[in-house]
């Protein structure tokens, strides 16, 4: 018997043997963010879902994954790439994806041979058997002893406290980075649900292309998120004339640097597109939601989650298209992954809620 298999093996007995050592992950892994909470412990690690890599001679090199690396976003020399793997809330490059698992995974666990841990991470809902494979694959690569996936918006449903296995109707709309989920929950099942592949990135570049057009200027991804988050706002206000911000970027003109003054108005026209498409997603899950539940909806009213929730009077458009009052959770950033964690911890009881691996 080789030392390397015997060295497997014992690995092998000994995270069976001493599993209960491991430290429980549940990992929301996000297009922009990836949070990881623990058993006990909440919320430990929360950083953009980035990665640099260095490319010399075909030799890639992991440089910095997470808040370092996206501060390198639209700054790197040739040879550095700052690699964004999820993109529309999937897996667009597998590698990247599954080295920074892995280092997320070593940051918070420092695990010795005999503590792999159990992990349940969310998946967008419509995710593909590959992608779902992908994802799993990913996690025991980066040395889970035991892989659940669950559903984002129901994963939201519980982060949001909405009573799922009530035989309650209840809504939950988790805007995120790539995708806008919708879903509607009853008896700790999914009755209706619908992934739109629009989410904050959009947003980010319906602000960048509405600069690039009328002022001839042109911005970079992290500018555009930056003036979504300071002043945008999902509907055109009287005073949204006087919320302004000045912004720097690379006149489209004579190339040089130029700093431009921009209203809040501007930036809800530029976002009149996804803020209409994210509505009438809702819209229509309202119209596929058998009569009975929708009578609840109409009582408990819609729920907003995900970072893109936070975009200012998002709920009010919402509550407008639809006619049913809607409203952002209570730490809107944190409801997948808090849900993810719940799953984990009643892993009995959520049988039904998370999915099968293989
Ligand atoms: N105050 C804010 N106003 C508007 N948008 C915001 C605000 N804060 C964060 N966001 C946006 O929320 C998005 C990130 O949200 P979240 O972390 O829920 O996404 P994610 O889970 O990584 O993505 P996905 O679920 O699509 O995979 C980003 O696009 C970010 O710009
Ligand atoms: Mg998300």
């Amino acid at each position: 018997m080789s030392q390397g298999y015997c060295f497997e093996l014992c690995t092998f007995v000994l995270n069976r043997l001493f599993g209960f050592l491991s430290t429980d992950m549940a990992i929301d892994l996000g297009t922009a963010n990836t949070l990881v909470y623990v058993n006990g412990k909440g919320v430990v690690l929360n950083e953009p879902s980035v990665v640099a890599v260095s490319n010399i001679n075909n030799r890639i090199e992991v440089l910095a994954v997470g808040n370092e690396a996206k501060q390198m976003l639209g700054k790197t020399p040739g040879h550095i790439r700052a690699i964004r793997p999820l993109r529309d809330g999937v897996i667009a490059d597998f590698e990247i994806a599954e080295e920074m698992i892995k280092y997320f995974i070593k940051k918070i666990h420092n695990r010795g041979i005999f503590t792999a841990p159990r992990i349940v991470i969310c998946v967008p809902y419509g995710a593909t058997a590959v992608e779902r494979r992908a994802i799993q694959e990913s996690a025991e690569g980066a040395g889970a002893r035991e892989v659940y996936l669950i559903e984002e918006p129901m994963a939201a449903a519980i982060g949001a406290g909405l009573p799922i296995s009530e035989p309650i109707g209840s809504i939950v709309v988790d805007i995120g980075g790539g995708t806008t989920e919708v879903a509607v929950v009853s008896l700790g099942g999914i009755v209706y649900a619908s992934s739109i592949r629009v989410g904050g990135d959009k947003m980010d570049d319906e602000i960048a292309s509405y600069i690039r057009k009328n002022f001839n200027l042109l911005i970079g991804e992290a500018t555009a998120e930056r003036i979504k988050k300071e002043i945008g706002s999902a509907i055109c206000m009287q005073s949204s004339k006087d919320v302004k911000m000045v912004i720097k970027g690379r006149s489209l003109l004579d190339g040089n640097p130029r700093d431009i003054e921009i209203t809040q108005k501007h930036v809800a026209e530029a976002l009149m597109d996804p803020v209409s498409t994210i509505a009438s997603g809702v819209k229509e899950a309202l119209e596929n939601t058998p009569p009975e539940l929708v009578s609840d909806i109409i009582d408990n009213g819609i729920t907003l989650t995900g970072g893109g929730a936070m975009l200012h009077n998002l709920d009010t458009v919402v509550a407008h298209v639809t006619g049913v009052i809607a409203k952002v959770a209570d730490n809107p950033l944190n409801c997948v992954v808090l849900g993810t964690g719940k799953a984990l911890a009643e892993t009995k009881k959520s049988g039904s809620i998370l999915l099968k691996t293989y």
